[in-house]
């Protein structure tokens, strides 16, 4: 079973990023054969500053070897890297229609929001189902705003079938976890880099804490008992927090006395322990930039084997000869 999904180095990761994709990728690694990858590519429909995409690109890279990708045992590579993907997008691009990607929600958020209209952002789509069609990926962990992409690749899998009359698409399975599909950010929308509302997986203490903090609550004052239900904090602590730990902090917002600072306080101290036991290897592969490379590289390497072979029958397929 192959296992496939890629994060876009667009921003700082943060612990949407962690809950909804990231931990279920590392904990795969036991599961199946895992493919991950930094959506490099992707990154160019909103990133125009070489800087800051390569400083984003090394960051994904180090946080996930930080948290435990494992590059013997499993693929990770950076998308631009294995280029045969360009090719299986230009060859499907002809088997989506104009209506299929004209319905995507990402596409239509994202130029309400300002980005501009350009064709690699309404192509985008085609992009991420050549990723995963070109490694005959089955199953594509993901967060709930994915989850239409991945119907998408089905779609466009479908079609390229249908025409050459040959199952040579695999078709995926978006895998997405009911319970953390959507993370809230801290303004209690759905958290992402785009809306200034993340709280980041590793950060400094300075920026974490200004974070969390952020948190927009009701105007309870200190003195009257507050609801947990829906309050941001309390959403964003279920994350970090047990059982037990959960019901201590149901009992402390009923109980007059305490404000939603030191709620905020606590939930910071439990973000801290969280990541803290990945720092020190995160620092290590932070002063290695060479040894990163190396190890993107050699996923690269592993990465075009298959592409490539894929890509021959693709070719053969349609008559590239
Ligand atoms: P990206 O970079 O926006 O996000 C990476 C992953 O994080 C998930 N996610 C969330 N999950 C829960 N709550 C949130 N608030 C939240 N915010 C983000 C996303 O659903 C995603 O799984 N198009 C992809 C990258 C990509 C890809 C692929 C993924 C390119 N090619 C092939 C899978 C397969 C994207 O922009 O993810």
């Amino acid at each position: 079973m192959r296992i496939l999904s890629g994060i876009q180095p667009s921003g700082t990761i943060h612990i949407g990023n962690y809950f909804g994709m990231v931990k279920k990728m590392i904990e795969s690694q036991n599961d199946g054969e895992l493919f991950a990858f930094i959506a490099s590519y992707h990154a160019l429909t909103s990133v125009k500053d070489k800087e800051f995409l390569e400083k984003n690109s090394y960051e994904a890279a180090i946080n996930f070897l930080a948290l435990g990708m494992d590059p013997e045992k499993s693929t990770f590579w950076i998308q631009h890297d294995v280029k045969e993907v360009l090719e299986l997008y230009w060859i499907l691009s002809n088997h989506t229609s104009m209506g299929l990607l004209e319905r995507a929600h990402s596409y239509k958020d994202k130029t309400a929001r300002g980005l501009v209209a350009s064709h690699g952002l309404f192509s985008y789509p085609v992009l991420m189902a050549a990723d995963i069609l070109l490694f005959d990926s089955n199953i594509v962990p993901v967060g709930k705003d994915q989850i239409q992409h991945v119907e998408m690749t089905r779609d466009i899998a479908t079609s390229f079938n249908h025409a050459y009359k040959k199952e040579i698409l695999t078709l995926p399975v978006a895998k997405v976890d009911e319970e953390v599909a959507t993370v809230l950010g801290t303004d209690g929308a759905k958290m992402s880099k785009s809306y200034n509302n993340t709280i980041d997986m590793f950060t400094t203490s300075k920026q974490r804490k200004k974070q969390v903090m952020s948190i927009v609550t009701d105007s309870k004052e200190l003195d009257e008992p507050k609801e947990w239900e829906n309050c941001n904090i309390y959403n964003i602590s279920k994350l970090f927090m047990n059982e037990d730990e959960l019901k201590d902090l149901q009992k402390r917002y009923l109980t007059p006395g305490e404000g939603y600072g030191h709620f905020k306080l606590t939930l910071l101290e439990k973000i801290e322990q969280y990541f803290k036991p990945y720092e020190e290897k995160r620092e290590y592969f932070a002063a290695n930039p060479k040894k990163v490379r190396e190890i993107l590289e050699f996923g690269a390497q592993k990465a075009r084997k298959i592409a490539s072979e894929k890509i021959k029958e693709i070719r053969d397929i349609v008559g590239l000869i």
